[in-house]
This record gives C-alpha cells, sequence and structure tokens, in this order.
C-alpha cells in the first residue's frame, strides 16, 4: 500500500483559521454596535455544484465573521464571485460583471471585491485580473479556499490588494461552518479534483488531483445534517467513483453509500458525477438494492462517436457505454437517466455526430445538458482543427434538442396520472403560490398546496407534463 500524502488541513492551520474568523467578528461587531446595521455580503456563485457546495461553505465563514447574507450586491459590503473556468461563456460573464462593479467601488469606496474559484486557479486569468481589474481587492483559486479568513483580514487589515493563487492541490479542511440554501437537500462533497484529463476539459488543472475526504468525517457531517432535518443528500464529486482509491484502505464509493444508507433520517441519497469507465456492478447493484439511493443516474456519454470518444479520452466505446445502460436499466427498469453532450469537439463530422442522436434514441435519457464545445487554452484539445464551421455546430446542437426533447416529452407523458412521491423544496421560482418540489427522478413537480410542506413529502398526483418539468395535484 503507497503511503497516502497528507491531504487533511492540519487542526492547528483550521484552529489559526477560525480564530481570525472571530477577530473579523469582533471588528463587524463593533461596527454594528456603532452603526445598528450588519455590514453585508453578497455571493454569487458560477459553475457546477461543487462550486455551490465550496460558496456555502464561504457563506459559513463569512456568516460567522458577522457579516449577513443578502441576495442583493447593491447593498453589499463585500461581494464575491466563486468563479467556473469550465466553458468561454461562464468566464466571459465573470468578466462582465467585475468590469460592472468598477461603478459601485467609485461610489463606495469601502467596498470590498473578492473573485475566486476555477478561473482564479488559471494563472494567466489571476495576472489579468491584477493588471486590468484594479478594483479588486482578493483574487485566491480554489486550492485557497480554506485560507479565506487570512486571506480576507489581510484585506481589511492593509486596505491592499491580496492575490494567492497557489499550484499544491488544497487540502481539505473539515469543521468549518456552512451556510446551505437547498431546503431540505443538502450538497456533500465527498472528493475533490480529478485525474482523467478528458482532452477537452480544464477542470483537472483547475481542480488538481482526486483527493477524498475521511469516510468517517463524511458520515459524521451527514448524521448532524439528520439531526438538522435534512432528509436529502446529494455526494458531489468530478468523478465520485474514484471515491477511496486514493486512500488505498479498500473503502469504495458503493461502501460509503451503503454506510449513508445506514443514518436514520436521511431519506434520499443521490450522487454526482460519475464517468462510465468507473461505474462498477457493485455500484449498480448497490444502487438497485437500497431504497434510499434516488434510482437516479447522470452518466455523460458526452459523444457517440469511438473515434470522438478515443480523441476525447474518455476512455469508453459506444458499445460499452451502451451495454453499461442496458445493465443499469434491467436492475432498476424505472431509473431516470440524464447525460451531458458536448457538440462540435475539434475535428467531429456530421457523420460522427449522427452517433451521439443514435446514442440519445437508444438510451432515451430523461434530460440531457448540451454544450457546444469551447476552446480551454492549455487543453490538449485546444490545439485540434475543426471540420465544421460554427454554423453547423449550431445546427448539429438545435438538432440534438429537437431530438432530445421530443424523447423527454414522452417519457414525462408516461408519468401522467400516477402519484409520486415529492419532497418539497420551496415555492416555484416563476408563482410564490405554488410548491416546487422532486421526484425520487429528480424531475421538478410544481403543484398547489400549503406551504407547511416545505421540508415535507407530499404525494402528488401529475396532471399536466412540459419537457422540463411536471404538473401535480396534492393527494391529502
Ligand atoms: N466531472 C464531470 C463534469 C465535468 S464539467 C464529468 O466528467 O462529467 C461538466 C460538463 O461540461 C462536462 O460533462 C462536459 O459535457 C462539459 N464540458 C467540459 N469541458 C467543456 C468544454 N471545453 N466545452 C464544452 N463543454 C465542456
Ligand atoms: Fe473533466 Fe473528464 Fe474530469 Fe469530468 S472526468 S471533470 S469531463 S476531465
Ligand atoms: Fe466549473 Fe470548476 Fe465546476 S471549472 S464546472 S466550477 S469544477
Amino acid at each position: 500500500m503507497s503511503e497516502r500524502k497528507n491531504v487533511t488541513l492540519s487542526a492547528e492551520e483550521v484552529a489559526k483559521q477560525k480564530a481570525i474568523i472571530e477577530q473579523i467578528y469582533q471588528i463587524n461587531d463593533a461596527y454594528y454596535r456603532q452603526c445598528g446595521i450588519r455590514k453585508k455580503a453578497f455571493v454569487e456563485t458560477y459553475g457546477c455544484q461543487q462550486n455551490v457546495s465550496d460558496s456555502e461553505i464561504l457563506a459559513g465563514m463569512l456568516s460567522s465573521m458577522g457579516y449577513e447574507l443578502s441576495d442583493s450586491k447593491d447593498e453589499a459590503d463585500f461581494v464575491i464571485y466563486n468563479t467556473c473556468a469550465v466553458r468561454e461563456n461562464a468566464e466571459l460573464k465573470v468578466y462582465g460583471n467585475l468590469g460592472a462593479l468598477k461603478h459601485k467601488k467609485a461610489k463606495q469606496p469601502g467596498l470590498v471585491i473578492g473573485v475566486c474559484g476555477c478561473m482564479m486557479q488559471q494563472k494567466e486569468v489571476a495576472d489579468t485580473i491584477r493588471r486590468k481589474y484594479k478594483h479588486v481587492d482578493l483574487v485566491f483559486g480554489t486550492h485557497s479556499l480554506y485560507y479565506f479568513p487570512s486571506l480576507l483580514k489581510q484585506v481589511l487589515d492593509d486596505s491592499s490588494r491580496v492575490v494567492d493563487v497557489r499550484d499544491t492541490d488544497g487540502a481539505i479542511a473539515e469543521d468549518y461552518p456552512v451556510v446551505r440554501t437547498g431546503g431540505p437537500c443538502a450538497w456533500v462533497s465527498v472528493m475533490y479534483g480529478c485525474n482523467n484529463f478528458c482532452s477537452y476539459c480544464i477542470v483537472p488543472y483547475v481542480r488538481g488531483r482526486e483527493r477524498s475526504r475521511d469516510k468517517d468525517a463524511v458520515l459524521a457531517e451527514i448524521r448532524l445534517l439528520a439531526k438538522d432535518g435534512y432528509k436529502e443528500v446529494t455526494l458531489l464529486g468530478q468523478n465520485v467513483n474514484s471515491y477511496g482509491k486514493d486512500r488505498g484502505d479498500g473503502y469504495d464509493f458503493a461502501d460509503l453509500l451503503s454506510d449513508v444508507c445506514k443514518i436514520d433520517g436521511i431519506e434520499r441519497i443521490r450522487f454526482m458525477t460519475s464517468h462510465p469507465k468507473d461505474i462498477s456492478d457493485k455500484l449498480i447493484d448497490t444502487m438497485a438494492e437500497n431504497p434510499k439511493i434516488c434510482k437516479q443516474l447522470h452518466l455523460p456519454v458526452q459523444a457517440g462517436n469511438n473515434r470522438v470518444l478515443k480523441v476525447m479520452n474518455r476512455r469508453y466505446t459506444k458499445e460499452s457505454y451502451l451495454e453499461k445502460i442496458e445493465k443499469i436499466k434491467k436492475k432498476m427498469p424505472d431509473i431516470t437517466l440524464t447525460t451531458d453532450i458536448i457538440v462540435g469537439f475539434p475535428g467531429e463530422t456530421k457523420d460522427e455526430f449522427e452517433d451521439t442522436l443514435d446514442v440519445l434514441r437508444k438510451v432515451r435519457y430523461d434530460t440531457i445538458f448540451s454544450f457546444i464545445y469551447s476552446k480551454r487554452a492549455g487543453t490538449p484539445a485546444a490545439t485540434m482543427e475543426d471540420v465544421l464551421t460554427s454554423e453547423e455546430k449550431k445546427e448539429c446542437f438545435d438538432r440534438l434538442l429537437e431530438v432530445q426533447d421530443e424523447i423527454s416529452l414522452e417519457k414525462n407523458e408516461a408519468l401522467r396520472g400516477k402519484v409520486m412521491k415529492v419532497l418539497v423544496e420551496g415555492t416555484s421560482k416563476t408563482d410564490e403560490n405554488v410548491l416546487s418540489g422532486r421526484t425520487e427522478g429528480g424531475k421538478i413537480v410544481n403543484f398547489e398546496g400549503n406551504s407547511k410542506y416545505i421540508g415535507e413529502f407530499a404525494d402528488v398526483e401529475i396532471t399536466d407534463v412540459r419537457t422540463w418539468s411536471l404538473i401535480g395535484k396534492i393527494i391529502e
């Protein structure tokens, strides 16, 4: 067994950061006693659930520092953007929003502006911010998240700019404060980083190598969540099926899932993301055997053509992927399946794209998340030549949606008239008189009902369906 690197932040370092949180709290509290209002902090998150989960830790630290968390950046004294680097448009949005803050800072000189996350883990980006966005006070990468208290303190003490982008993979810290926003559902990161190096993807460069959290720490966190009334947990990692491989004690992701199932009070367990090459029979059996594990699987296929899959460095074929899907469907006939697709990967031809459509038709996913390929500097695919023009890529993308929308609607149609158990998360985004929750398969259901159901399970009869959601009537 190889010796395990120390990937957990030392207790002394955690204690040091917590002491700084307390110092900032004292400063903010003094301000509150003097002015009668609390300093406000605004956190905006871009990107995947892992970033959402990191932002919940940022919000936890800020709240413990005595900041009031605000939904409005206009009234905030501290604004922080937790960024994503996965596609160019995610990055452009951040640059645009940071640019707009320049005016706010001109009017409000005491405003502190921070930017962190995956984009900042790229040296060139951090340098651009340093050179061109001089109104930004604090810049740090994903590996520095747990040092946020000391970084912010430096900014507050010296009124100077602080940039912290480190090369070494970030250690995992336990016991940091967390402010969660998912109603009865909680995100729990179980591992960080990715070792897969798909040729188009920036994530391994900005998140570092795979590091798994200690199983006892994960289980302890989930037990606490259950005690606090949470009913659902989603275990997060870029490739959860690799959980534990770096720990070398033989305890794997299926073992972790089985142990989470034993926690009273947690009634639904989800996880993402699984890499098709790593999803094991043991995991499929564990899912099938445990009623608490939702029969829902996000299994990104990316493309359907074997040449393209090889150049993408995905390490499976269309046939082996479809075989896995068949096995999964056989064990769990009602499973909800979702996937990610990239359209217009360099070199992909129209004929090759037909194989992606073929996968869609064969698997019949409930939903897909599709993206037009975006060139990421530093990845192998960035130097590969395109075959299709932008217009042709857009045509392929539209066809993909057309094929999938029909399948999504048909799959939802099959649920009409069924009574489904829905965990009510809150009110609908578009109408606050309507409740919104999710089925076991993760489908959104909107229905009229009393707000006493928020955070609870309700039996809902599906009375109408849309491509992206279901409409129902509560059975009381
Ligand atoms: N670890 C997960 C998620 C990675 S990022 C996984 O392996 O599935 C989420 C999705 O973004 C990917 O699945 C992929 O479909 C998409 N993506 C990643 N890099 C991209 C790029 N350069 N251009 C377009 N889409 C990309
Ligand atoms: Fe990116 Fe591939 Fe890792 Fe997913 S598995 S994060 S797509 S490199
Ligand atoms: Fe984006 Fe970072 Fe997630 S690049 S997709 S926020 S891991």
